[in-house]
């Protein structure tokens, strides 16, 4: 009866700590659209849809803007392989930690805090805006980290342009906002934002 009581208390907290966290299905690495015709259709979008992208959809996004393709390696190159930046993520119901390591959002907060990531209307209404955060203490330079959300951002535009979606690439928001809606800590800097959506 003890072991019982044990193993079920253990089951619910176990469900409590993880229940926010949305496990993202396998990413699909293959397919897409031929690299020439992604580069020659890539551009900014300003105008969306409200319509939500799928948890797919979500899933190859994440993985081709910062994933895991090999054991320790990503996507997107770092200097000296630092691996300091790192993604989050809201959409309408939450805002979230991309997990690369285990492909997974973890739940930072619940709620709509799309509004507050960007200067621009579209930012209140488009299905998901991606926060870079770079971990200074981890980069080999600032500069460094800045030139990793380049490799990160291209990364998207290509994922959008072959998933028929629209994205633009953010440099106006306010850093000091996003920083303690984050909760990141003094070694942690907001470099850049970046929507994504159905164009309208
Ligand atoms: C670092 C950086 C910051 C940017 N910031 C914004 C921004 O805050 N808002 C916006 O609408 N577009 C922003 N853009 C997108 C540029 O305006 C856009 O890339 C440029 O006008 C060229 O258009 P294209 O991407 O369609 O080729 C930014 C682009 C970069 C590279």
């Amino acid at each position: 009866m003890k072991t019982f009581l044990f193993a079920s208390i253990a089951i619910l907290i176990g469900l409590n700590l993880y229940a926010q966290d949305v496990k993202l299905p396998t990413p699909d690495r293959s397919g897409g659209k031929p690299l020439m015709e992604a580069l020659n259709q890539r551009r900014s979008t300003r105008t969306f849809q409200e319509k939500e992208l799928s948890l797919q959809q979500l899933s190859n996004l994440l993985w081709a803007a910062n994933g895991f393709n090999r054991d320790d390696k990503r996507t997107a190159p770092t200097a000296n392989n630092r691996q300091e930046l790192e993604l989050y993520v809201t959409t309408s119901k939450s805002l979230y930690f991309y997990d690369a390591r285990n492909h997974l959002l973890k739940e930072v907060k619940k709620g709509d805090f799309r509004a507050e990531t960007g200067t621009q209307d579209f930012v209140a209404i488009v299905p998901l805006n991606l926060i870079f955060v770079a971990d200074m203490q981890k980069a080999s330079g600032r500069e460094y980290a800045y030139i990793g959300c380049g490799f990160v951002s291209q990364n998207i535009y290509l994922y959008a342009v072959s998933e028929g979606l629209g994205t633009v690439v953010r440099g106006s928001f306010d850093k000091e906002r996003l920083h303690s809606l984050l909760e990141l800590k003094p070694s942690q800097e907001v470099l850049l934002t970046q929507s994504v959506g159905y164009s309208r």
